[in-house]
């Protein structure tokens, strides 16, 4: 049974296969070859708000020839307490696969574990991997390989997206540079552990010099937002903004996982200007999704 719980447990292997995948399956969108869900029922349980993973999975499933079920944890018993490996063992006897979204890493895990179905990580505290393989994606397009480039990321370094781009670092050929005041900077040991060619500074221009990709997060994420008024205020200096772009290499992307907050941790002056790259990514989150699946059941 095989699962896309983190980047951390995914071989580079298997992330090569899932991009070749997408590659196939974003040209032939139009004239799909096999419909791989047919007769199945995906469940989709998200603990938190979503746009873009939420519907790219709606109409990725569909498109593979399966039915979604999309399960706020709201309304189900899950959110008043039912717990995770008792919901896991009841979607497992009906359902064909899983998505979710929620707080714990291991809530996912646990559900995979007791629910044994393919069960698909869709942003947790700790990891957002269908984002950052949708974003290499795109940057195979735009710049023809991530191979030997430079990938800054700008904000705050300890969040999800940035955590995932870590352990795709740590195993694919690419610089990631992290620039981070220090109390958002992720922690010596999960760096040590990754290795990988990655470098953590609190120099956010030394970071940029020269980079392929300039890229961020919000600098809220999702069930932080006690923090809010703390986070505007430290993070203020590291906004991707026409000035900071200059440093980069001479034609460098500037990506965004969204959704954006303009004047904070991006312009919109930066957004409008690299809109093509941005929403290409997000478009690529369908294809990349459709790939997953398709990787899960093989
Ligand atoms: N990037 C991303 O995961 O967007 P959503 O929160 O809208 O799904
Ligand atoms: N780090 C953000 C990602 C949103 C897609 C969050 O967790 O809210």
């Amino acid at each position: 049974m095989k699962h896309l719980l983190s980047l951390e447990s995914l071989p580079a292997g298997d992330m090569a296969e899932i991009l070749a995948l997408t590659k196939t399956i974003k040209a032939m969108r139009n004239h799909p070859a096999e419909h791989p869900l047919r007769n199945q029922c995906w469940g989709m349980i998200f603990s938190k708000s979503s746009t873009r993973t939420r519907v790219s999975f709606e109409v990725g499933i569909r498109e593979l020839g399966g039915d979604a079920l999309f399960l706020s944890a709201n309304d189900i018993q899950l959110g008043r307490g039912e717990p995770i490996k008792d919901t896991a063992r009841v979607m497992g006897r009906m359902l064909h696969g899983a998505v979710i979204r929620t707080f714990a890493q291991q809530d996912v895990e646990d559900f995979a574990r007791y629910s044994n179905i393919p069960t698909i990580n869709a942003l947790t505290d700790d990891e957002h991997p269908c984002q950052i393989l949708a974003d290499l994606f795109t940057i195979q397009e735009k710049l023809g390989t991530y191979g030997g480039k430079t990938v800054t990321f700008i904000g705050d370094g300890a969040c999800n997206v940035s955590r995932s781009w870590i352990w795709a670092a740590s195993k694919l050929n690419f610089q990631l540079r992290i620039a981070s005041p220090k109390p958002f900077q992720p922690s010596p040991e999960l760096i040590a552990r990754a290795g990988g060619n990655i470098v953590v500074t609190d120099d956010v221009v030394a970071a940029v010099s020269g980079a392929d990709v300039l890229y961020t997060d919000v600098w809220v994420s999702m069930g932080l937002e006690r923090e809010a008024e703390y986070r505007l205020a430290q993070l203020a200096g590291y906004q991707i903004n026409a000035e900071l772009l200059k440093k980069a290499a001479p034609g460098a992307l500037a990506m965004h996982c969204l959704p954006a907050y303009r004047g904070k941790e991006i312009t919109d002056e930066v957004v409008e200007g690299h809109a093509d790259t941005i929403f290409t990514e997000a478009e690529n989150r369908l294809h990349v999704q459709k790939a997953i699946i398709t990787w899960l059941l093989k």
